[in-house]
C-alpha cells in the first residue's frame, strides 16, 4: 500500500487541510509571561540583551499585568530586582520586599490573573548565589528555611503557585511543609525540577542582576549530558510534593520533557529561557531569519514535546497574533 496509493502530501495540501489535521496547537493558555520587577515608581526600562523584555516598577508592572490578562495570558511569572542585596538575601523574605509588593498589587488588581513567584535566593544575595554560603560552597540544608520562608512570603502576598528554582535539595518538602503549616494548603508549587547549568540564561543575569560573584552554578544546577538523572530529580520532587514539574531550559532539553511527558501525569511546564528568546530575536534584527516564525516554531515544538504549559518571553507578541 504504498507509492502511489500513499500519497504524504495529499493532506498537505491547502491550508484548510493542513490545518485539519494538525496535531499539535499553541493556545494562549499555554502560555506564562516572565515579568521582572525593580524598585521606584513610573518605570519602564528595556532590557538590552533582551529586545522587547522590559523591567517594571510596582505601579507599571499591573499595567503590563492588565494587559497581558487582556491578551488572554492566564498566568505571569514575578521576577524581583532589588536595590540592596546581602549574604543572606534578605530581602527575598520580607513581606514589604520587591516580589510581595507586585504579588499584592496585581493579585489585588487582577484577581482572575494567577500569580506565580520565582522563589530564590539568587536575585538578593550580594554573592549572586542561589542559596546561604559556607565558605565558597552554597549550603544546602541551611538554605531550605530561607527558601520556605520567601515561598511562605508570597503566598502571605497573593501568589497562587511558588516556583523554587534554586535547585537545593529537600526544597519542595521544606516549602509544602512550610505552607501547611501556616494555611496555605491550597498555594501550588511548581518545580524547577530538571534545571540544567546552561549557558543560556545568559541575558537573564543581566535583566535580573544575578550572575554570581565568584564560582557558577554547576554545584547545584544539573549537568547538561544527564538525562536519567533529570527522571530522580523530577521523581523525588513529586513525592516530596510538587504539583507540577518544569524542565529548564527548553529547546535543548526537549529529549527531558518528551521523557517526562511518559512518565509522569502532573503537569508540565518548560521554561524557555532568555537565551533561547535572545538568539531568536538577534538573528530576526540582523535579518537572518524570520523571527516571528522562528519564535512560533520553536514553542510549538516545546508543546509538542511534552510541555503543557511554556514560560517564555514571547508570551505576548504569541498571544496577539493567535
Ligand atoms: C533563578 C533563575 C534563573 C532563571 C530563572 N530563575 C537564573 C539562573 O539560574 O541563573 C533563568 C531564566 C532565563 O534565563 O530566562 N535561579
Amino acid at each position: 500500500m504504498s507509492f502511489p496509493t500513499t500519497r504524504m502530501r495529499r493532506l498537505r495540501r491547502t491550508g484548510t487541510l493542513r490545518s485539519m489535521v494538525r496535531e499539535t496547537r499553541l493556545a494562549r493558555e499555554d502560555l506564562i509571561l516572565p515579568l521582572f520587577v525593580v524598585e521606584g515608581s513610573g518605570i519602564r526600562e528595556a532590557v538590552p540583551s533582551m529586545p522587547g523584555v522590559h523591567r517594571h516598577s510596582v505601579d507599571r508592572v499591573v499595567d503590563e499585568a492588565k494587559r497581558v490578562a487582556d491578551l488572554g495570558i492566564p498566568a505571569v511569572i514575578l521576577f524581583g530586582i532589588p536595590d540592596e542585596k546581602d549574604a543572606r538575601g534578605s530581602g527575598a523574605d520580607d513581606p514589604d520586599g520587591i516580589v510581595q509588593r507586585a504579588a499584592r498589587a496585581i493579585a489585588e488588581a487582577l484577581p482572575s490573573l494567577c500569580v506565580i513567584t520565582d522563589v530564590c535566593l539568587c536575585e538578593y544575595t550580594d554573592h549572586g548565589h542561589c542559596g546561604l554560603l559556607s565558605g565558597q560552597a552554597v549550603d544546602n540544608d541551611a538554605t531550605l528555611e530561607r527558601l520556605a520562608r520567601t515561598a511562605l512570603s508570597h503566598a502571605r502576598a497573593g501568589a497562587s503557585i511558588v516556583a523554587p528554582s534554586d535547585m537545593m535539595d529537600g526544597r519542595v518538602a521544606a516549602i509544602r511543609r512550610e505552607l501547611d503549616a501556616n494555611g496555605f494548603e491550597e498555594v501550588a508549587i511548581l518545580a524547577y525540577a530538571a534545571k540544567f547549568a546552561s549557558a543560556f540564561y545568559g541575558p537573564f543575569r543581566d535583566a535580573a542582576e544575578s550572575a554570581p560573584e565568584f564560582g557558577d552554578r554547576r554545584g547545584y544546577q544539573m549537568d547538561p549530558p544527564n538525562r536519567r538523572e533529570a527522571l530522580r530529580e523530577m521523581q523525588l520532587d513529586l513525592e516530596e510534593g510538587a504539583d507540577m514539574l518544569m524542565v529548564k531550559p527548553a529547546l535543548a532539553y526537549l529529549d527531558i520533557l518528551a521523557d517526562a511527558r511518559r512518565e509522569f501525569r502532573v503537569p508540565l511546564a518548560a521554561y524557555h529561557v532568555s537565551g533561547e528568546y535572545s538568539m531568536i530575536k538577534a538573528a530576526g534584527e540582523r535579518g537572518w531569519l524570520d523571527a516571528d516564525r522562528a519564535m512560533e516554531e520553536a514553542l510549538i515544538s516545546i508543546k509538542r514535546a511534552g510541555a503543557d504549559l511554556i514560560l517564555t518571553y514571547a508570551a505576548a507578541e504569541i498571544a496577539e497574533r493567535l
